[in-house]
């Protein structure tokens, strides 16, 4: 409702996301690709919208989901998807990453699909690495006058908090939403989450409930209590 009416505390604010995963494909039938369902993206697209945001979401392969008020931007691969975000965030207030993408794709696509041929073993697939949309989202907005907020996630197994730390300051964010995605209750294609949120000014705060429940509590930290 707030959103309707223009209200809202990100009221004229432009959110850019990214969510889902990506798809590398080696041939026309065949990629690599993660479980990710984009939940939580999408839950923080919706909620940044009824806080009165205008939200654009760059969004991996996730089948169908609810996309009212939001301006979405379908992508299949992390080249499209760094493509679309690099053409985007220096425009906008907060960009929040909470997309897996993908870290490698196959060197090259073959234009016909790849057949069985007779050998008993597959043939060896070489990989390179996808762009890090994230880094360069945040190079690039490095030298802007009013640079948006930058906010990664980490999907961790081990080690969370020091793999999140490590991301914080290596991807120039200030702040990182760490997930242990074989917590319980956490991860891939759940309705919940379980987070720890380290802010570059050396906060932490641990939120845990459904991902929409997560996701308002993410925004009011880190773009409503922070403007
Ligand atoms: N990210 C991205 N582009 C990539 C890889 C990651 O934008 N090619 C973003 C993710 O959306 C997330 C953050 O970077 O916000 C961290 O992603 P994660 O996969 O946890 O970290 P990586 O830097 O890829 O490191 P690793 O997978 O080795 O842990
Ligand atoms: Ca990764």
């Amino acid at each position: 409702v707030a959103a309707r009416f223009g209200g809202g505390p990100l009221a004229g604010k432009r959110v850019l996301l990214t969510a889902g995963p990506t798809r590398e494909f080696l041939d026309p039938v065949r990629f690599i690709s993660n479980p990710s369902t984009g939940k939580m993206g999408l839950a923080l697209a919706h909620a940044a919208r009824s806080l009165g945001a205008q939200v654009t979401v760059v969004l991996g392969p996730v089948g169908a989901v609810a996309r009212d008020g939001l301006d979405v931007v379908d992508v299949v691969s992390a080249d499209d998807m760094a493509r679309e975000v690099l053409a985007r965030v220096g425009a906008v207030d907060a960009f929040i990453a909470t997309a897996a993408v993908s870290d490698w794709r196959p060197e090259t696509r073959a234009a016909q699909k790849v057949k069985k041929g007779t050998s008993a073993a597959p043939e060896a697939l070489t990989l390179v690495r996808t762009p890090d949309v994230l880094a360069e989202a945040s190079r690039q907005v490095a030298g802007q006058p009013k640079r948006p907020v930058l906010v990664g996630f980490a999907a961790e197994t081990e080690r969370v908090v020091e793999h999140a730390r490590d991301k914080l300051e290596r991807k120039g964010l200030d702040a990182i939403v760490a997930n242990d995605v074989t917590a319980p209750g956490a991860g891939f294609g759940t309705d919940t989450n379980r987070v720890t949120v380290l802010t570059r000014a050396g906060a932490r705060h641990e939120l845990q409930g459904s991902k929409h429940e997560v996701a308002r509590a993410l925004l009011e930290l880190l773009l409503v209590t922070a403007s």
